[in-house]
């Protein structure tokens, strides 16, 4: 067992940091305000090998391991948790063709992610079907060599910027998981529309919209995997980006920490720095500790990932245990910020809105609580 990063990791680490220094730090809260992606900074960040890192070497990518994919992604995280979530549904999105693509498949759509700037989004959540994905009215229906899909797709990231849509649709919408199918949409199939942008609480940066699907036509080459075997490719792919997920926690987390760190160092009250109140030590102790705890979480989901192994419990567990994290540790920043906090005038009450959504996305804490129930039930 070895806790040291290496000299490739380091670097990776320090690109990342230095990137979120310069280029995201100074400009989160006016594009959180503003509640607009910005595009030119994912671009930069595809330039440098921070994002798509999910694609293989052979076909032209970076190829991160997971356990190096997770060192990027807290840096990231410490920058703004928007645009991260931007770039990290990125590689959400090209894992179905990853998982479930044939070699053809993977050397098309992916290489065209390689040779230029591509955004993906990963189409699985529904108006009415987000926890239940088994429950979703996506239809799809076979027509000679195509499929014909209609419905909805809802809380879609990078939905209104997508270049490659990866959709899940069903055949028979009574079937369950058993009649569930994967595509790859590029954009500009005709019926394919992004609908309304969602003003959300906090991750303003990511766009989040509704995706529609009105009568397109999609070539079964375009199907990923075998009839039925969806449902199958969107949990693989679920249990690869939590922890992904639970890395972004990790750096919003770890943000909050240094922001209260330099805070209780400098505000003054009865006459001392607040950090030498024991009151607030405890709480800062708390926060590293569980930051550190998270992050360890994360690295072992990662690992086993690496490894070919078995994740649905750990990536779970990462994912629960350090976005529950990023809420208490932000939330007790603004504590620790006082009336400050409250305001847009210091970066921990954004913070607090970006961790919570990190509690409901890719699953929610209860999902995760029912994954890691049944895995350990099995065992
Ligand atoms: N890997 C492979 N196969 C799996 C699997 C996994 N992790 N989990 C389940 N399966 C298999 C089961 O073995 C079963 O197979 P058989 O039919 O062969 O027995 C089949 O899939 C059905 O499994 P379940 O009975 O467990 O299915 P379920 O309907 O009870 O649902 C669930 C399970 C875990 C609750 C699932 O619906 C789920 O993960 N829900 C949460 C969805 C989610 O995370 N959405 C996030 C959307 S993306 C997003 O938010 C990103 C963003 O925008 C940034």
């Amino acid at each position: 067992m070895d806790f040291e990063l290496d000299d490739a990791l380091l670097t990776l680490q320090a690109t990342a940091r230095r990137f979120a220094d310069e280029e995201m730090v100074p400009h989160a809260a006016e594009w959180d305000q503003q509640g607009e992606l910005p595009l030119p900074v994912l671009e930069k960040a595809w330039e440098l090998g921070l994002s798509h890192t999910g694609i293989p070497e052979e076909l032209g990518g970076v190829g991160l391991p997971v356990t190096a994919a997770v060192v990027g992604v807290e840096e990231l995280a410490r920058g703004c948790g928007g645009v991260t979530t931007s770039i990290i549904s990125n590689d959400l999105a090209l894992n179905p063709i990853l998982l479930g693509g044939s070699d053809d498949q993977r050397k098309e759509w992916l290489g065209q992610c390689v040779e230029e700037f591509k955004i993906l989004a990963f189409c699985l959540s529904e108006p009415g079907a987000g926890s239940d994905v088994a429950g979703l009215q996506l239809h799809c229906e076979r027509d000679g060599d195509d499929y014909v899909l209609n419905g909805t797709k809802a809380w879609i990231t990078n939905g209104g910027y997508a270049d490659l849509y990866s959709v899940f649709a069903t055949l028979d919408r009574g079937s369950r998981h058993k009649g569930m199918c994967a595509f790859v949409i590029p954009k500009g199939t005709p019926g394919l529309s992004p609908g309304r942008k969602e003003d959300k609480m906090g991750h303003r940066a990511s766009n989040t919209t509704l995706v529609h699907f009105d009568n397109v036509r999609v070539p079964a080459s375009q199907r990923l995997g075998a009839e039925g075997e969806g449902f199958k490719i969107a949990m693989a792919t679920l249990d690869r980006a939590r922890p992904q997920v639970a890395a972004l926690a990790v750096g919003v987390a770890r943000r909050a920490l240094e922001e209260s760190l330099a805070y209780v160092a400098e505000r003054k009250a009865f006459g001392q720095p607040i950090g030498e109140f024991q009151g607030l030590q405890f709480m800062l102790a708390d926060m590293a500790k569980n930051i550190e705890a998270s992050r360890l979480l994360t690295a072992q989901a990662a690992w086993l990932l690496d490894a070919g192994r078995k994740s649905a419990k750990q990536s779970a567990m990462a994912k629960l245990f350090a976005t529950d994290t990023a809420m208490d540790v932000t939330t007790d920043a603004v504590q620790i910020f006082g009336g400050n906090g409250y305001t847009k005038e210091y970066p921990v009450e954004k913070l607090m809105r970006d961790a919570k959504l990190m509690q409901i996305y890719e699953g929610t804490n209860q999902i995760q609580r029912v994954v890691i129930a049944r895995e350990v039930a099995k065992e």
